[in-house]
């Protein structure tokens, strides 16, 4: 069953960029301006705190339209894992959208295809929405590597996964080289990796699933060129970083779609 209808999709991520008070005034800002122009009608958007900050910004949403989503996930529901945060918690603290495979991730922590793979199976039987980030780095891209990269993880991420009814997977995909550089890609090729993820989907979903997919741009995504990801490159919608953090930029941001 396909899900209905699809709005652009705005995801903010947060990243470890802001203390638990400062998470909250941000929501409390994003949702005064959310409701007052009803962009609810016109985007969805989901904000990405850190951990510690989710509870109290889910209480600053409450009502709001505005959806909570969560860093990173763990694949096991609960038991002896220092340090990790399951589904179902994610769930308890009203999260509905979870990053999996964040390039960050990949890069620091040594996050692997097969624990990107696992984290996503997981969201989905917990009910959540994955949003699977993948994207090549600078050196994959001047080796001429860009399309394999993108096709590979998408296959492996999502590699044995299905959608329940009226369940959604998203696939951000965000150039490493220029996530936070300031400096995007032309339009022309983020429609181009999009080409790539939606032909890897085929491979891999059910064509009857593929309108449940959206596809996302991410890096260096800023009020002035958030329109031609969105309009010109015809994708589903954009992963924000560093335009989220400031609640008067990211406003205008926002306020492109009405
Ligand atoms: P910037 O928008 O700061 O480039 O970050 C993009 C990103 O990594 C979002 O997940």
């Amino acid at each position: 069953m396909p899900v209905q209808p699809s709005l652009p999709l705005v995801v903010a991520n947060w990243k470890m960029n802001l203390s638990q008070a400062e998470s909250v005034l941000l929501a409390r800002a994003l949702r005064r301006t959310y409701v007052a122009d009803k962009m609810v009608t016109r985007l969805e958007l989901v904000l990405c705190p850190s951990f510690p900050a989710l509870a109290g910004v889910a209480t600053a949403l409450k009502g709001s339209g505005i959806k909570l989503g969560a860093q990173d996930v763990f694949w096991k529901t609960a038991g002896p894992y220092t340090g990790e945060v399951s589904p179902e918690v994610l769930k308890e603290l009203g999260v509905t959208y979870v990053l999996v495979g964040h390039s960050e991730r990949r890069q620091y922590l040594g996050e692997t295809d097969a624990m990107v793979q696992q984290k996503v199976l997981a969201a989905l039987a917990a009910g959540l929405t994955p949003v699977l980030c993948v994207g090549e780095t600078y050196s994959e891209r001047t080796s001429g590597r860009r399309e394999i990269v993108i096709a590979q993880e998408v296959r492996t991420g999502l590699s044995g996964a299905s959608l329940a009814a009226g369940q959604r997977v998203v696939i951000a995909y965000e150039p490493v080289w220029v996530i936070g550089s300031g400096q995007a890609v032309p339009p022309s090729e983020a429609q181009q990796a999009s080409r790539v993820v939606r032909e890897t989907l085929l491979e891999l979903l059910p064509a009857s699933e593929l309108s449940n997919t959206a596809v996302l741009y991410g890096g260096s995504v800023d009020p002035s060129n958030i329109t031609s990801y969105v309009q010109e490159s015809k994708l589903q919608g954009v992963l924000v970083g560093g335009a989220s953090l400031e609640a008067k930029r990211f406003i205008s941001l926002l306020k492109r779609f009405i």
